[in-house]
C-alpha cells in the first residue's frame, strides 16, 4: 500500500482526491456522501453575494466523453450555506475549502459571513473575464479579510499561464486550481435543432474526460512556474488520471463530471486505482513521481524528427488487425494472426502504439 497522503498549503488529505466544486459539493449531504466513498475532502460549491438563477436544462452528458453544464455558482444563497450547511460538511476532520466568487466586492461581503466554517477559500475567477487586473484585486481583497489559505482558480483561456501563476503567487495566493470548464461551448439536438443547453444563447461550459489534456498543460506550466501547490482539475475520471496530473506537478486533484455520471463511489474507486498504480509500478508515494514529466522534459534536447518503428511483442499480439486498419501509412500488415511492420515504410507517428489493445506494439 503506497502512502497517499498529501499536504496543500498547510492541509493535510489522507489521499489526493479531493471532490471539485460543482453538483457533487451542492450542499452538506452530497459531500458527506462523497466523503464516505473516500473522498478525502471538499471544495463546497462556489458561493457569491447573490444566489445563482440557473437555466435549464443545465447539464448534459455525451457518453462519458464530455459533459455540458450551464451551472454557473450555488444557486442556495450563502445565508442557507450558513445556517444549515458549512457546519455540516466534515465527516471527521477532512479540509473544507468553500468555494467563492467573484469580485472583491462579493469577497468583501463574504468572508466576514463565512470565515468561521473555511479551512481554505477557493476563489474562481470564471466569470470576471481572462483579464489578470480583477483577479488579482479580488485575491488581494481575500488576502486582507481572512488569515485562511486563499486558492485561485482559473480558467482556460489565459495567454501566458506561467506568468499568470507567477502573478497569483506574488499576490499572496497560497494555491492555484487549474482548470475550471471549458468554452463556451455549443451542442445541438439534432431532433429538435435547439441545443441542449437552457442558457439563452444555448451556450455551456465543457468538462469530463475531453479537457484533461488542457488541464496537464495548465498544471504542467504553472508547476514549472511557481512554488506554491496546485490542484488539478478536468477531466480526471480515473486512477492513472491522478498519476499523469502528478508527475504533471500538480500536488492533488479535484473531480466533478465523474462524480455526476458515475455518483460518488468514483471516489473510493479512483483513490484505489491510484494506489493500484502506485503499487504495481514499485512506488512508495506520490512524491516519488511528483514532476516526473517536467523533470524529463527539460533533458529533451531535439525536436525528434527520427522516425522510429513500432516494434512488437508477438507474445502479446492477438492479430486483431486494429493497427492495419488504423495505419495511415498502410505500413502494418497481419500475417499469421500477427502484426508485421514495414519499417521502410512506416512514419513513426505512433496512432497504432495508441490503439493496441494488449500493447503489443511500443515505441521505444
Ligand atoms: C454541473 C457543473 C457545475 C459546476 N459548478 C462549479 C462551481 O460552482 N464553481 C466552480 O468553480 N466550478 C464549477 N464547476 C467546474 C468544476 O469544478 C471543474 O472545474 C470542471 O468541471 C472540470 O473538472 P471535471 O472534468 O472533473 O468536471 C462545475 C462543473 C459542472 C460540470
Amino acid at each position: 500500500m503506497a502512502n497517499l497522503n498529501i499536504k496543500f498549503a498547510g492541509l493535510n488529505y489522507k489521499n489526493p482526491v479531493i471532490i471539485g466544486a460543482g453538483p457533487p459539493s451542492k450542499d452538506a449531504e452530497t459531500i458527506i456522501e462523497a466523503i464516505k466513498n473516500g473522498a478525502a475532502g471538499a471544495v463546497a460549491k462556489t458561493v457569491s453575494s447573490q444566489a445563482a438563477v440557473i437555466p435549464k436544462p443545465c447539464m448534459h452528458d455525451f457518453k462519458g466523453k464530455h459533459f455540458l453544464n450551464t451551472e454557473l455558482w450555488s444557486e442556495l444563497a450563502v445565508e442557507h450555506w450558513i445556517e444549515n450547511e458549512y457546519e455540516n460538511c466534515k465527516l471527521n476532520d477532512e479540509p473544507l475549502i468553500i468555494g467563492m466568487g467573484y469580485v472583491a466586492k462579493d469577497i468583501e461581503k463574504l468572508i466576514p459571513l463565512i470565515d468561521r466554517f473555511a479551512d481554505a477559500y477557493e476563489i474562481s475567477s470564471h466569470y470576471v473575464g481572462r483579464d489578470i487586473t480583477p483577479m488579482l484585486e479580488t485575491l488581494k481583497t481575500a488576502k486582507r479579510l481572512t488569515k485562511k489559505p486563499v486558492f485561485m482558480k482559473i480558467s482556460p483561456g489565459v495567454g501566458d499561464i506561467g506568468e499568470l501563476g507567477r502573478q497569483l503567487e506574488l499576490n499572496g495566493a497560497d494555491g492555484i486550481v487549474a482548470i475550471n470548464s471549458v468554452g463556451p461551448c455549443l451542442s445541438i439536438d439534432i431532433e429538435t435543432g435547439m441545443p441542449h443547453m437552457g442558457s439563452q444563447t444555448g451556450y455551456g461550459w465543457m468538462s469530463g474526460p475531453a479537457i484533461k489534456p488542457i488541464t496537464l498543460r495548465h498544471v504542467y506550466e504553472l508547476a514549472k512556474a511557481v512554488n506554491i501547490p496546485i490542484f488539478g482539475v478536468g477531466g480526471i475520471s480515473k486512477g492513472e488520471d491522478v498519476i499523469e496530473m502528478v508527475m504533471a506537478g500538480a500536488t492533488g486533484v479535484q473531480v466533478c463530471t465523474q462524480a455526476i455520471v458515475e455518483g460518488p463511489k468514483a471516489f473510493g474507486r479512483i483513490v484505489k486505482e491510484t494506489n493500484d498504480w502506485l503499487d504495481s509500478h514499485g512506488y512508495r508515494s506520490l512524491d516519488e513521481i511528483r514532476g516526473l514529466a517536467i523533470k524529463n522534459l527539460a533533458q529533451r534536447t531535439s525536436n525528434n524528427y527520427e522516425t522510429i518503428a513500432p516494434t512488437l511483442n508477438s507474445n502479446l499480439c492477438v492479430g486483431c488487425s486494429i493497427c492495419e486498419n488504423i495505419c495511415p501509412y498502410n505500413a502494418i500488415e497481419i500475417k499469421e494472426k500477427k502484426a508485421i511492420i514495414d519499417s521502410k515504410v512506416c512514419f513513426g507517428c505512433g496512432v497504432c502504439t495508441s490503439k493496441c489493445p494488449t500493447k503489443a506494439l511500443n515505441i521505444a
